[in-house]
């Protein structure tokens, strides 16, 4: 199968690292444009970048030159589809200009999240929203996809499949990785030993892109807290729910949270996992799975009345970015599949 060339911008990131490890082998696509900051420019990606990712850089990208992006370039190089991993001030900017472009972009950014014919697609939640790429004129034109804030994508993954029994609130509380703040990050000094209870509009995100995704109308009250952890999110959820439940329906509203049909390739068979482990989940399994680091682990299940409590661990640079994006770009493919020959 000829494989789909696609372009990363901000490949040097903590974000853009994920994407190289998790494209370097994919099956449908191929690296072919590394965009990075110009001082970069047509310089080898090993020698740029401080490689953090926990798992060996692959061979076969070591010696890819960055690239500074330039449309043409990129156009040139029959690249569409566009993986942004940048920082939002520089997203929202570029990826107007890359749809724009015609361009097909699928992004970590925040920036055009909350533009109403923007989907922020999670194709185990909402998979119908990529419709949505149709109001902002493809075929004809260009696009932009995002993924979630990585919190919100974990709280959504589990909601999901609740929101049968009638959400009416949600009380989050997260405890999130040093790496969601991206490279170079925290300073040591201020998170060693230490946990901060503000993450610059986290908690805002979650509200507005929670009821956004699910269609919902719940009250959600967040606490979005920092802690010394490398990777991963783990986040403690009271959902009060309209309908008298037991645990039961609920393992057995999650068990049925599957992927599009046909399973798209980096989805898992069962994209949440709830296992009644009295320690379960932890951040150090955060790259547990297969594929590693795309399932939401819920643990901790709790019901009092009408209202359910659990604990859910989600990988926030794997299915709460990187690999939510590619999931993204998969669906797009698998829906839309003969537009990218044109
Ligand atoms: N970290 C997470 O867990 C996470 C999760 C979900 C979403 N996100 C979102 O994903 C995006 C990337 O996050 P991150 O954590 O990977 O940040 P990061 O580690 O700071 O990486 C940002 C990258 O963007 C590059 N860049 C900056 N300006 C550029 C420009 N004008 N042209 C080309 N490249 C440019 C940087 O390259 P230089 O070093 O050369 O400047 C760097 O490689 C952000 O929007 C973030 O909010 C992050």
């Amino acid at each position: 199968m000829t494989k789909i060339k696609v372009g990363i911008l901000g490949c040097t990131g903590m974000v853009g690292q994920a994407f190289m490890w998790l494209l370097a082998h994919h099956k449908q696509f191929d690296i072919s444009f590394l965009g990075a900051s110009s001082l970069r420019n047509d310089k080898y990606y090993v020698d740029e970048v401080n490689w953090i990712f926990p798992f060996p850089m692959p061979e076969s990208v070591k010696n890819k030159k960055c690239e500074a992006i330039n449309f043409a370039k990129i156009k040139d190089r029959g690249v569409r589809i566009i993986f942004s991993a940048l920082p939002a001030d520089q997203a929202r900017k570029i990826e107007p200009e890359l749809r724009e472009h015609n361009f097909y972009v699928f992004s970590n950014a925040g920036a055009l999240r909350y533009e109403e014919d923007v989907p922020i697609l999670i194709p185990e939640v909402n998979l119908d929203d990529i419709n949505l790429i149709e109001k902002q004129g493809f075929p004809g034109k260009g696009f932009v996809i995002t993924n979630a804030n990585c919190s919100t994508t974990g709280l959504t993954v589990a909601l999901s499949p609740l929101k049968k029994f009638g959400i009416r609130e949600v009380f989050v509380s997260t405890y999130q990785s040093v790496s969601g703040a991206g490279y170079p990050g925290i300073s040591f000094l201020d998170i060693s030993g230490n946990a901060i209870p503000y993450i610059k509009n986290e908690e805002h995100k979650m509200i507005i892109e929670t009821k956004k995704i699910l269609g919902l109308e719940a009250d959600i009250y967040p606490t979005c807290v920092r802690i010394p952890t490398l990777w991963g999110h783990l986040e403690t959820v009271w959902v009060t729910l309209e309908d008298r439940v037991e645990k039961e329906d609920i393992t057995g509203a999650w068990s049925t949270c599957k992927s599009a049909s046909p399973r798209l390739a980096s989805m898992p068979d069962n994209p949440i996992i709830y296992r009644e482990d009295e320690d379960f989940p932890q951040p150090k399994m955060s790259f547990f799975g297969t594929p590693p680091g795309m399932t939401v682990f819920i643990g901790q299940l709790k019901k009092i009345n009408n209202r359910i409590g659990f604990t859910l661990l989600v990988n926030n640079i794997i299915k709460g970015a990187a690999g939510g994006s590619i999931q993204n770009a998969e669906a797009f493919v698998q829906a839309y599949g003969g537009e990218l020959k044109t």
